[in-house]
This record gives structure tokens, C-alpha cells and sequence, in this order.
């Protein structure tokens, strides 16, 4: 009998743009303070990509080279590399085909993942499948959104909450029950109304008008959205604990998508969970999307220990939502 494969995280990195926009900024730029932004989200700065002509694969690159470092791979040996974004460089090819081109994976095929804030972990969950099947050997993750790019400066109800970043993890076979142990996922279309970019696909092409009407940019109700968001990502994360027969106690660390602070202990109280088990960076970075999961990881990589029980989760844009449970498989 041949033995159960299972996709091991065998390495995390990531990267944030060095210009860092502060609360402080913000508040000279839209009508706000540090005060309400601290309170209703937990952000305090958030990373923007500065520069002509740099997308989401100028932050991806940077990640990858890191994780290929990390993990000893030689760039030849990338099997797949799946990318999560909502800002891809182009709306084709694939940012996958350029982040390939760009560390010599020859070898690999690639695309994107549009799956808004829950891309990441959509995209841990296709690659582990691939993992599973004992035909791919190395399969890199990324998750690189250049928030900047759509985010209206002038809407102060989402320009203090998002940030650029991106954030990349490489999986491996295992065959002694580390990685990628569950995962469950939802979409529901019809939540599209509350939360999308009006402008700019094959409904709505640019033209002169959908410019000057701002239609380009990231529309949120946000309170409608914060609704959801709270109800399902608390739901699905304790959902996947219970049917994996884990306690709290069992529990190293909740590793949740960064929208909301608000969100995120709601989440955590539901689980039964503490908040020194829980992974917070949006103080840092803000909302990057597809990007927050893995920067999480990459941040609180010396604190896992290999055999960790940690969940994944994610709401998002769709909507979009999901848990994965994971065997942390390397000690710091
Ligand atoms: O990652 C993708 C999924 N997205 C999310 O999960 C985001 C979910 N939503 C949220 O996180 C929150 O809804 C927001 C952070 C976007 C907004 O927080 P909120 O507590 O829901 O605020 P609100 O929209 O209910 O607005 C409360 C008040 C309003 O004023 P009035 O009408 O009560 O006078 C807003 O105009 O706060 C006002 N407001 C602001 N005040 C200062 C909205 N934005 C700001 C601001 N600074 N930046």
C-alpha cells in the first residue's frame, strides 16, 4: 500500500515596500484620525509600492528569491507556482508566467488565483491537491497585492485599510502527517454588490467616463461586509477545529486573514482561543489581501515548532471564505 502524501509547509518569506503610510499621513490626506482608525481596525501603518511601472510580481520576486534561499531550491526543480491577487499586473498573462519568468522556473507552469482576501488560502488548498497527488514535488504559493493600485484616496472609509505586500510559502510532499491536514471553503456570488471594483472587467471596459466617475477603484460597504465577515469566518474556523477533534489546548496558533482587529477577536473568542495564540500584524501592514496569511506566518515563523496545530482562515471579496488546518512541519 503506498503511503498517504500530505503538502508540508517547508518555508515562508515575504516582502513589504519600504514606504511606510502612517495614520499621521493619512490624516493630512482624508478626513480621519489615528484614534477612530485605531480603534475600528487595529492599523497604525500599512506598506505602498512606489514607483512607475512595478505590480504585484515586483513584490512576488523579492518574496520567492527569499523562499527559494530558505528552502535550498534550485529555481529548475519549481514544479507549479499558483499566485493569489486581486491586483495582478496585467489582466493577462497570468502574474504567475512573469513571477516564473523573472526566478528562472523553467520548469513550472503557472496562474492566478482571484479569490480576494481568501486567495491565499483558496490557493494552499489547489496546490496541496497537486502535492497530494504524487506528481508534483515543489509547489510555491504566493500570495502579492499591490492594494495601492485600486484603493481610492479620496474614500477614507477604505484608504486607511489596506496595504501592499506579498507573501510566499513552498510545499513539499510528507509522508509522516505533516502539512496541509483540512481544509473547507466557501463562495457566495451574490455578496458581490457589497464589495467589488464597478469598473475596468469585460461588464464595465474603461473609458473616459468610468475614470472620472472613479469606478476604478475598491468599493465596500463596509458595515454590510464586517457582518458577514465576523459571522462566517468565526463559523468556519470553529467549524474546522470541531471536526478535526481539536480543543482549544490543541491549538498553537489561529492564523487569521488581517481586515479587521474587530474581526479577528471575534473570531478567536468563538474558537476559544486566547490572543497570545492568535497571529496579528495588521498594526504593520494593514489589509493586503491575498498577501496577510503568509506575512503573518513569515512574521511568526521563529515561534512555530514543528508538529504545531495551526488554522488558517479568511473573508473576503465574493464572497470568499475558508479554514485550513495545518501541521506545522520545521522547528525555527
Ligand atoms: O478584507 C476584505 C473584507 N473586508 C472587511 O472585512 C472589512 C469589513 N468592514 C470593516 O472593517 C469596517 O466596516 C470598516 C473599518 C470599513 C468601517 O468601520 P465601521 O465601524 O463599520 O464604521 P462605519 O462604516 O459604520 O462608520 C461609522 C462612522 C460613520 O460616521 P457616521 O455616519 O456614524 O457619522 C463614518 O462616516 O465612522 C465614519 N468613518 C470614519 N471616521 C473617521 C468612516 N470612515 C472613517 C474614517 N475616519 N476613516
Amino acid at each position: 500500500m503506498s503511503e498517504k502524501i500530505t503538502a508540508a509547509i517547508t518555508g515562508v518569506a515575504g516582502y513589504v515596500p519600504d514606504y511606510v503610510l502612517s495614520n499621521a499621513e493619512l490624516e493630512k490626506i482624508v478626513e480621519t484620525n489615528d484614534e477612530w482608525i485605531t480603534s475600528r481596525t487595529g492599523i497604525k501603518q500599512r506598506h505602498i509600492l512606489k514607483g512607475e511601472d512595478k505590480g504585484s510580481s515586483h513584490m512576488a520576486i523579492p518574496a520567492i528569491k527569499e523562499l527559494l534561499q530558505k528552502t535550498n531550491s534550485d529555481p529548475m526543480d519549481i514544479d507549479l507556482i499558483i499566485c493569489a491577487t486581486v491586483t495582478p499586473d496585467f489582466t493577462f498573462p497570468a502574474t504567475a508566467n512573469l513571477i516564473g519568468d523573472a526566478i528562472g522556473a523553467k520548469n513550472a507552469f503557472g496562474y492566478d488565483v482571484n479569490a480576494a482576501c481568501s486567495g491565499f488560502i483558496y490557493s494552499l488548498s489547489t496546490a496541496s491537491r497537486f502535492i497530494e497527488s504524487g506528481r508534483y514535488k515543489k509547489v510555491i504559493v504566493v500570495g502579492s497585492d499591490k492594494m495601492s493600485s485600486i484603493v481610492d484616496y479620496t474614500d477614507r472609509t477604505t484608504c486607511i485599510i489596506f496595504g501592499d505586500g506579498a507573501g510566499a510559502v513552498m510545499l513539499e510532499p510528507n509522508t509522516e502527517g505533516y502539512g496541509v491536514l483540512d481544509d473547507k471553503h466557501f463562495s457566495d456570488g451574490s455578496g458581490w454588490v457589497h464589495l467589488h471594483q464597478k469598473a475596468g472587467g469585460s461588464r464595465k471596459p474603461p473609458t473616459h467616463e468610468t475614470v472620472d466617475q472613479r469606478l476604478h477603484y475598491v468599493y465596500q460597504e463596509g458595515r454590510d461586509v464586517f457582518k458577514f465577515a465576523v459571522k462566517n469566518m468565526a463559523d468556519i474556523s470553529y467549524d474546522i477545529m470541531e471536526r478535526n477533534n481539536l480543543q482549544p489546548d490543541d491549538v498553537a496558533y489561529l492564523v487569521p486573514h488581517q481586515a479587521n482587529k474587530r474581526i479577528i477577536d471575534a473570531t478567536a473568542n468563538r474558537m476559544g482561543l486566547p490572543l497570545d495564540k492568535v497571529m496579528i500584524t495588521i498594526q504593520n501592514y494593514g489589509n493586503t489581501t491575498s498577501a496577510t496569511i503568509p506575512l503573518c506566518l513569515r512574521d511568526y515563523e521563529d515561534k512555530l515548532k514543528k508538529g504545531d496545530n495551526i488554522i488558517l482562515s479568511a473573508f473576503g471579496g465574493g464572497f470568499t471564505w475558508g479554514a485550513v488546518y495545518v501541521k506545522w512541519a520545521y522547528n525555527p
